[in-house]
């Protein structure tokens, strides 16, 4: 039905277990061996941005992300992968609507000229970091931000209880009761980010970590504009039927809830606020065409008509 894929594939994994933690991280946290600093980090390490790069964490399809160390903090490291190997999110549909419209910027990215596209790099990257800022100060969780620098954007590293990377959702089965209280706090951000103006575009088990706290939302560099792009409805409701329909193998109860038509309707009528509370029904109100009214209307004007006619054939 609709023509902008997700990233990532969804061939099940098999899921483990919410309880205990166990991650099903590519390199485990036991690769300590110094790694060859790779060579999109060393302009951070340059600038002292970061001291040491400590393994890869997971390589997608869109970026790679790296743990560092930045001082006594550990963080993570996303290297966004260039234009040409990256997959679907950089589709018009997904621009549309982004500011710098008319601007000689776009301009150019609109002719495709080299400095065109460096343009549209630059800003690709720095969507994701914006988008976080937004988010996190919106209330929404996500990975706190400390800048995107050449192309890398620099996170927190989001971990379990026992300081590993936390898990994605596909990699989690969820006890029903969590599951129910973790889709309504999903439900919640996706809310938080629409009254912000975004929808996330790519929200799937595959985009959302958790640990024991709950959710925490990640990967935002197609996040659309809710209001300047014509495919914001689909997509919101596309991120919110992804969300239900992985909650709902635990919680099925939760397949029956509207919460994108409930969402996108309050919003578009200007109603929807952060302190909203979303009840996951929806009704949509087919106003029945008031038909005698309009009968009534079309009389009256025949019956002025025929006045009119009569008085001008007396005045003859
Ligand atoms: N802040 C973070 N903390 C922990 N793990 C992360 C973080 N950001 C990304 N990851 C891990 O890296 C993977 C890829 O990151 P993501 O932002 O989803 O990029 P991609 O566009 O390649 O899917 C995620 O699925 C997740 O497992
Ligand atoms: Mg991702």
């Amino acid at each position: 039905m609709d023509n902008f894929s997700p990233a990532e594939s969804k061939t099940p994994e098999s899921p483990i277990d919410y309880f205990p933690q166990v991650t099903t991280l590519s390199v485990p946290s036991l690769y300590l061996a110094p790694m060859k600093t790779p060579k999109r980090l060393l302009p951070l390490i340059e600038d002292g941005l970061i001291d040491e790069v400590l393994h890869p964490l997971m390589s997608g399809k869109e970026a790679t992300v790296y743990v560092v160390r930045c001082g006594q903090e550990i963080r993570c490291a996303k290297v966004y992968k260039d234009a040409a190997q990256r997959s679907f999110k950089q589709a018009v549909q997904y621009r549309e609507g982004r500011k710098g419209r008319n601007s000689r910027r776009q301009r150019a990215i609109e002719k495709g000229s080299k400095f065109g596209r460096g343009q549209q790099e630059a800003e690709w990257h720095n969507a994701e970091v914006d988008a976080l800022y937004k988010l996190s100060d919106a209330g929404v969780r996500v990975p706190e931000p400390f800048g995107c620098f050449d192309g890398v954007l620099l996170m927190e590293l989001i971990t379990d209880q026992n300081g590993e990377a936390a898990p994605r959702l596909n990699d989690v089965t969820v006890p029903a009761d969590l599951a129910v209280e973790d889709h309504a706090t999903v439900m919640e951000y996706v809310k938080l980010m629409l009254c912000a103006g975004l929808v996330h575009g790519d929200l799937s088990e595959f985009n959302v970590l958790v640990n024991e706290d709950g959710p925490i939302i990640i990967d935002l560099p197609q996040a659309v504009d809710a209001a300047g792009n014509n495919h914001a409805k689909s997509m919101l409701t596309r991120d919110v039927n992804n969300m239900t329909q992985y909650y709902g193998q635990f919680a099925p109860e939760l397949l029956n809830s509207r919460y994108a038509d409930e969402m996108w309707s309050l919003y578009e009528q200007g109603e929807l606020l952060p302190s909203t509370v979303l009840s996951g029904e929806f009704q949509s109100i087919d106003k029945e065409a008031d038909v005698d009214s309009v009968m009534s209307q079309i009389k009256e004007a025949y019956k002025e008509k025929l006045e009119r006619e009569a008085r001008m054939r007396e005045e003859d």
